[in-house]
């Protein structure tokens, strides 16, 4: 007698069905992960987001620029950790509600650049780029491939509540571009 070890039609139905359930399960598994992701998402999402830095009164109205932390909550997939510095800008009075923004990183290799107050501008102690107090390239010998990086400053906060809050972003280093990270 013949035995036939080929699956019956109702073994390959369950198979089939059990195929079937386990994608199915897959899919909350995909949402899941997804969610747990999404403040990963956000976290790349937010490297433009507005940050108050500091009321107007804080800045003298001479034109001589002052150096400020950037502090904000940084989110990740884990935790949420409040008041982290995450980098530091210039900033400058221009008018009487009028402010100008520039990071401190050095668009050549990302070193600080400092602010002289004998020459009113500001020097990149690295590799020695000088940048006028508008942050353009001033010294044509500057390795710097552009000037300084002009940071966006919330125009209706600074006139309606005197507080000033910057888009703050960081760009790539060594690029004759303004490129974000
Ligand atoms: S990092 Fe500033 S000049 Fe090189």
């Amino acid at each position: 007698m013949t035995r036939n070890n080929s699956p019956s039609i109702s073994d390959r139905r369950g198979f089939f069905a059990a195929g079937l359930a386990a994608l199915t399960g897959l899919f909350p598994l995909l949402a899941g992960l997804g969610v747990l992701l999404d403040p990963l998402r956000r976290k790349s999402n937010e490297a433009g987001r507005l940050v108050r830095i500091a009321s107007l009164s804080a800045l003298p109205d001479d034109g001589v620029p002052r150096r400020f932390d950037v502090i904000t909550d940084q989110v990740n997939a884990w935790n949420h950790r409040a008041n982290v510095p995450i980098g530091a800008v210039y900033l400058r009075r221009t008018g009487e509600f009028s402010v100008e923004a520039f990071s401190v990183n050095c668009p050549h290799a990302g070193c600080f650049v400092e602010y002289r107050r004998t020459k009113h501008n500001y020097l990149c102690p690295c590799h020695n780029s000088e940048f006028g107090i508008d942050g353009s390239i001033q010294d044509p010998s500057s390795p710097s491939p552009r000037g300084l990086d002009a940071l966006e400053v919330d125009a209706e906060k600074l006139r309606q509540e005197q507080e000033i809050w910057i888009r703050y972003q960081k760009f790539q280093a060594g690029k004759p571009e303004k490129l974000a990270i």
